[in-house]
């Protein structure tokens, strides 16, 4: 049988192929023997009058989904940089809602926990305001608000506290901080669901499989933990492979450790949405982070 014959055949274009969650979207894809485009930065920027007229030409090619993983990620860095904040968080996923609007592709873009301020004190749903506390958060809403507004049908997924072994995170800050020999001090007043890109990209996909209704939906870790409780964890999972005692890990507040981005208190997704969905939760935070710290050390030993 012909690929694009097989059930669940997907052709995707994926935006933010190389960053933390755009690399395991792609394997993921690539797993389930779906077809791929992933254009670098400088290959097609949504930005440009001409890319989207090519994307509207079917240049790039025919697709059934375009998936953002692309984004503005310096939480702190789009304080003082609010242009290029909101180019890619705001402006660059309406673009890409409104290109396939005209070409009747489905679209699914990321979003972020960052949108809440983290004082609910319960679990976030779906309907619940956003009130950012940041330019990131603000962008962010602004960029699943035009989506939304610009085409319905789209699904926004809302993701938390991502970590993974293909880009930047604060589990791989944290390991190579010990490896250095640095003192180590995290905060213990800020709370969220860590969320491993495996396992969300493994969701992800699942949605566009089923290809829910239009809206948003939360997708995270199952489980809730402080900054100084996940690195406590994600020390204790290394340090076992390491064959070393875990350090001790200082604990500390937000006030004692100024940031130039606000951060939310508790950012705590409900994803009862998702769930309802038929949509299979992701594994507990000491199975995902133990796999995260057996491919760092992987990724570190090099064969041979
Ligand atoms: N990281 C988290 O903890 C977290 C938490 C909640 C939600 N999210 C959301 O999850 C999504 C994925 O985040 P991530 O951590 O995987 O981000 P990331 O590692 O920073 O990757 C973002 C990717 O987007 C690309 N990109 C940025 N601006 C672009 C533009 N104007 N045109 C084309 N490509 C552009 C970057 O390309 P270059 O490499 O060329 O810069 C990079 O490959 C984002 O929507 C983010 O807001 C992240």
């Amino acid at each position: 049988m012909e690929q694009a014959n097989l059930p669940g055949y997907r052709r995707v274009l994926l935006l933010g192929r190389h960053g933390l969650l755009g690399s395991d979207l792609w394997s993921e894809f690539d797993r389930r023997k779906w077809s791929i485009t992933g254009p670098k930065r400088g290959e097609f920027d949504p930005l440009i009058e001409a890319d989207r007229l090519r994307l509207a030409r079917r240049s790039l090619g025919e697709f059934d989904w375009v998936v953002n993983a692309a984004a503005y990620t310096d939480v702190d860095g789009a304080e003082s940089h609010v242009t290029e904040a909101m180019a890619g968080n705001a402006i660059l996923p309406g673009a890409l809602a409104a290109s396939c609007a005209q070409t009747g592709w489905k679209f699914l873009h990321v979003c972020s926990d960052y949108v809440y301020d983290g004082a609910k004190g319960s679990p976030y749903t779906e309907s619940d305001p956003m009130a950012p506390l940041s330019i990131y958060g603000k962008s962010k809403m602004m960029g699943a608000q035009n989506v939304l507004g610009t085409l319905p049908e789209a699904v926004v997924i809302r993701t938390s506290w991502l970590y993974g072994v293909h880009g930047r995170s604060f589990p791989r800050t944290l390991v190579e901080a010990f490896e250095a020999g640095k003192a180590l001090k995290v905060v213990s007043d800020q709370s969220g669901c860590p969320t491993s890109t495996r396992d969300l990209a493994r969701v992800i996909a699942d949605v566009i499989a089923m290809g829910p209704a239009g809206g948003t939906y939360h997708a995270c870790g199952p489980e809730t933990r402080t900054w100084h409780g996940l690195a406590t964890e994600t020390l204790t999972h290394w340090c076992s492979l390491a064959g070393k005692d875990p350090p001790n890990v200082e604990a500390c507040t937000t006030h004692d450790w100024p940031t130039a981005a606000k951060r939310p208190a508790s950012t705590v997704l409900s994803t009862a949405k998702l769930e309802a969905l038929g949509i299979a939760p992701m594994r507990s935070l000491a199975e995902s982070l133990a796999e995260f710290a057996r491919s760092l050390r992987d990724e570190k030993t090099p064969e041979g």
